[in-house]
């Protein structure tokens, strides 16, 4: 099983990364430390989560090589447009506190103000010109923001990352990334969305009991988490896995001695529901979602 992917322009990302959306600030810089020392290579953040400083103080504590890790931010829509979305870099980088990101992608389109969308990616394009970061992508994107995106801009996205669980394959979205050569990066890859506290409704479901999930997880000795993990790198989708309990950080990373059959893997498959728990990407506009970025 590999233990990376590779992007398609060349760079690798590890096959299994570590997520801090909904970390606290003072949980983030114990979390990141704990997966760092437990093996991850890839932190994925965001300036709205507003942790990347102590995302960065965990790098620096780590003592880690730069090199050997691989850092993921994302630009919020307030900071969308040419000279803004440049800045937003600087500051992300002065956070982290690192010279260059090794993936940086915007977190949402705006369908409905997408010029400020490609404004933004071409900031992107540029950083990667200079070799400012390593590589580019996209997050929450369907599929005719690709298509609108690919038909203003000339790099194709290396990511996009996306609800993808059991209970919501995302499958046309799925299909329109190998078509393009775009890496699926899986948000709420054990289905977080759909038992995190104070989200959805009462009838909810989570993926965590799921029976399904359960069942070939007791036939591999492993858990529901570890089951899913392996389901999305066995169908070449990078997962983001989050938590901030160690015991499940390192059990989210055990996951690269079994392997699930493709009866297994089928079984997963039609635990689709098709109904996303995240917001609609099509409706997210500058209006509703505007939040500013602080400087540091
Ligand atoms: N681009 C976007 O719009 C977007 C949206 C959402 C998420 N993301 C990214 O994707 C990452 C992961 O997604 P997510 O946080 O939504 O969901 P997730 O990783 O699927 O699930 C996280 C939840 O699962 C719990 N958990 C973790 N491992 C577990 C295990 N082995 N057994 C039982 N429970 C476990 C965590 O609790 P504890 O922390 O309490 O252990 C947390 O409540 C985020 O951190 C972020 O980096 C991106």
């Amino acid at each position: 099983m590999t233990m990376s992917f590779t992007l398609n322009n060349g760079v690798r990302i590890p096959a299994l990364g570590f997520g801090v959306f909904q970390t606290p600030p003072e949980e983030t810089v114990a979390a990141v430390e704990t997966a760092l020392r437990v093996g991850y290579r890839h932190i994925d953040t965001a300036a709205a989560y507003g942790n990347e400083r102590q995302v960065g103080e965990a790098l620096h504590r780590s003592g880690m090589a730069r090199e050997d890790v691989f850092v993921e931010t994302k630009v919020w829509v307030s900071d969308y447009g040419y000279d803004k979305t440049l800045h937003a870099f600087d500051k992300a980088t002065g956070k982290l506190g690192v010279d260059v990101l090794d993936l940086l992608i915007l977190h949402q389109p705006l369908p409905a103000e997408f010029g400020l969308v490609v404004d933004a990616y071409r900031a992107l394009e540029t950083l990667l010109a200079d070799g400012r970061v390593r590589a580019i992508g996209v997050s929450n994107f369907l599929p005719d923001h690709l298509d609108r995106l690919l038909a203003a801009s000339s790099v194709v996205p290396a990511v996009n990352q996306v609800e993808i669980h059991p209970y919501f394959r995302n499958t046309e979205l799925l299909e329109k990334h190998a078509a393009l050569g775009i890496l699926s990066q899986a948000w709420s890859p054990i289905g977080g969305i759909t038992f995190y506290p104070g989200w959805g409704g009462q009838d909810r479901r989570s993926t965590l009991d799921d029976p399904v999930l359960r069942r070939i997880g007791d036939a591999h000795g492993r858990t529901p988490a570890q089951v899913m993990l392996r389901w999305h790198m066995q169908q070449g989708r990078q997962a983001i896995p989050k938590s901030v309990t160690p015991a499940r950080i390192a059990e989210n990373l055990d996951v690269f001695d079994f392997t699930l059959s493709d009866a297994d893997l089928a079984a997963v498959d039609v635990l689709d529901t098709g109904v996303r728990g995240g917001p609609d990407p099509a409706t997210i506009t500058l209006a509703a979602w505007a939040r500013e970025i602080p400087e540091a």
